[in-house]
């Protein structure tokens, strides 16, 4: 559908990009020191250790402290539908970080195979049971083979429960959820343009779903970029220059950002001298 290609090409820009998008990867990193601390401060009074951790859109991890969680918690899950070689290489430095290759949002297979008939219903484990949704995505994975064999046996671990997971975090994924399944759905099917809304809102809303099913002792961190602000550049002949805001969440309320700040994802040189592209990123911790 396009995922390996995006994700090789998000490689290639963050190379480009690297002065830009360096103090949105520490920012990232920082705000999951903060849930680090956050939890630290809390199991001072709670018995129980710090158990997993789950990074929901981990990719290419450059917006993930790998070494500190490794350090901190039993086990790191690292879930995205993608990893590429550099990511697999440094997951495999540490024997408690666990690769899971999976859809978070478990519509990927109907709309890959059945576009006619996709629909607003989504099954309930990726919505409502949070031991349910852990389970689909180690299901999903058992399938992809384990880079990690090559360099030492490792093995996904097969019981997991939401009430051994101590911090969820969505990491630069919600607002990617509905990118490519709408532009797939746009040309493989004659779906209107209000089904799409809703199936992206849809897409969005048991996102949210997902992470508020685990239990009140999981800390959520939720990363995600609140508002993509266009702006056109003067060109050479005229003084052409406007600002365009688009809503990531096609509508749908995110939790309340705690801090935000500025990702210049597309710098003036990325395209070609003519805008720049600013995204506004918040981080929302909840329990
Ligand atoms: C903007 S990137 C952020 C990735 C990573 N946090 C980083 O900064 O490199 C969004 C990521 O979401 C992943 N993704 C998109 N839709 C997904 C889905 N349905 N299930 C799992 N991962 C998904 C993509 O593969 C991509 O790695």
């Amino acid at each position: 559908m396009g995922y390996l290609y995006e994700a090789i090409a998000m490689q290639q820009r963050a190379k480009r990009c690297q002065q830009q998008w360096q103090s949105h990867y520490e920012q990232c990193q920082y705000q999951v020191e903060q849930a680090l601390a956050r939890l630290s401060a809390a199991s001072l009074s709670v018995e129980n250790a710090l158990e997993d951790v789950w990074i929901l859109g981990a990719g290419s991890l450059k917006d993930i402290p790998l070494a500190k969680l490794s350090k901190t918690f039993k086990r790191v899950f690292l879930v995205d539908l993608v990893f590429l070689d550099s990511a697999q290489k440094l997951s495999c430095r540490y024997s408690n970080v666990f690769l899971v290759r999976a859809d978070i949002s478990g519509r990927l297979q109907q709309v890959y195979l059945q576009p006619q008939q996709v629909s607003l219903l989504a099954t309930p484990e990726f919505t409502a049971d949070a031991d349910g949704f852990l389970r689909a995505l180690l299901a999903q994975n058992q399938h992809s083979s384990q880079e990690c064999q090559k360099i030492r046996p490792i093995a996904i671990p097969k019981s997991v429960t939401a009430e051994q997971v101590s911090l969820i975090v969505s990491m630069n994924v919600a607002t990617q959820l509905p990118l490519i399944p709408l532009r797939w759905l746009k040309s493989h099917t004659d779906l209107t343009d209000d089904f799409l809304q809703n199936y992206a809102e849809q897409l969005l809303l048991d996102h949210l779903s997902i992470l508020q099913a685990f239990p009140q002792s999981t800390l959520k961190l939720l990363v995600a970029d609140r508002l993509v602000l266009d702006r056109a550049l003067p060109q050479k002949n005229g003084n052409y220059s406007a600002t365009e805001e688009t809503d990531p969440w096609w509508g749908v309320m995110p939790p309340r950002a705690d801090i935000f700040w500025e990702w210049e994802i597309v710098p003036k040189a990325e395209s070609g001298g003519k805008l720049v592209q600013t995204n506004q990123v918040g981080a929302s911790f909840f329990y």
